[in-house]
C-alpha cells in the first residue's frame, strides 16, 4: 500500500503526519507500506518511521549516478537520505515534464542498479481508453519501460496500473477494468522477465483511490496493492485504506 503525496507537505507537515498515522497501524503487518514525499521531506519521514514497518520512498530519480544535472536527485542521494522505494514514470512526469518511456526504462535501471525498489507506473488517458487504445498503450510502456532489463535484475520490481482519466478525477476505474489491465501488465512482464517472474509481480492500482471504493478493487486477486494520491495526505484516510 503506496502513498504518493505528490507536492503537498513540508518536512514539518510530513512530522505531524506520522504522528497520526503511526498509531493507526502500528502491529499492521498484513500489507507493505511506503509513503513517497517530496524530497525535502524524507528525511524527516525516515526519522519518523523508525523502527516502524513504514519505507519511505522518492517520487521521481535522475538517471545518471552524478553530473551537471541542475535540480536533479541521483538513486544514491534518495538511498543516503534513507528512501528505499522510488516511483517512476508517474502520468504527471509523462504530462507536465515530458518523461518518455525511454527515459522511464533509463531511471528504472538506474534504481535497481541502485538497489531502489523501483514502482514504475503506466496508464492510458482518456481519449486513448475512448479509442480502443489502452491494451495498445499498456503493452508499449511495459515493452519500453522493461526493454534490456534482466529478470534477475528486475526482482525488486512493482508495478502501477494508473488510468490517467482516474487521477485526481473521483472516477475510479471499476475492478474489473482495472484487473484487466493488470492481467495485460502481468503477461508483458512474463514475456520480459519470465512466468515465473511475471506470476509473483505486484501490480498495484491508482487513480482515486478511497477507503471507500479499496476494499472493492483489493477484492481482484490481480490487483496487489494500491497507489494513493490525494487521500494519502489524511492520516486517518490512508489509515482506513491501508486496513481495508
Ligand atoms: P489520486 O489518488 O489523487 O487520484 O492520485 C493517484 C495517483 O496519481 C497516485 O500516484
Amino acid at each position: 500500500m503506496a502513498a504518493n503525496w505528490k507536492m503537498f507537505k513540508t518536512a514539518e507537515q510530513a512530522r505531524d503526519f506520522f504522528r497520526d498515522f503511526l498509531p493507526l497501524v502500528a502491529g499492521h503487518d498484513r500489507d507493505e507500506m511506503v509513503v513517497c514525499p517530496p524530497y525535502l521531506a524524507i528525511p524527516a519521514s525516515v526519522e519518523a518511521c523508525r523502527g516502524s514497518a513504514i519505507a519511505v520512498g522518492g517520487q521521481n530519480l535522475h538517471w545518471e549516478k552524478e553530473g551537471a544535472f541542475t535540480g536533479e536527485i541521483s538513486a544514491a542521494m534518495l538511498l543516503a537520505a534513507g528512501a528505499s522505494h522510488v516511483i517512476i514514470g508517474h502520468s504527471e512526469r509523462r504530462q507536465f515534464f515530458g518523461e518518455t518511456d525511454d527515459v522511464v526504462n533509463l531511471k528504472l535501471k538506474a534504481a535497481l542498479e541502485a538497489g531502489l525498489t523501483p514502482i514504475v507506473c503506466v496508464g492510458e488517458v482518456l481519449e486513448e481508453r475512448e479509442a480502443g487504445l489502452t491494451e495498445d498503450v499498456l503493452r508499449r510502456q511495459c515493452l519500453r519501460a522493461f526493454h534490456a532489463i534482466s529478470g534477475k535484475k528486475a526482482a525488486k520490481l512493482i508495478v502501477a496500473y494508473e488510468p490517467v482519466w482516474a487521477i485526481g478525477t473521483g472516477k475510479t476505474a471499476t475492478p474489473q477494468m482495472a484487473a484487466d489491465a493488470h492481467a495485460l501488465i502481468r503477461s508483458e512482464a512474463e514475456k520480459a522477465f519470465g512466468e515465473e517472474f511475471g506470476q509473483q509481480l505486484r501490480i498495484l492500482y491508482g487513480g482515486s483511490v478511497k477507503p471507500e471504493n479499496v476494499k472493492a478493487l483489493m477484492a481482484e486477486s490481480e490487483i496487489d496493492g494500491a497507489l494513493v494520491g490525494g487521500a494519502s495526505l489524511d492520516p486517518k484516510s490512508f489509515a482506513a485504506i491501508v486496513k481495508y
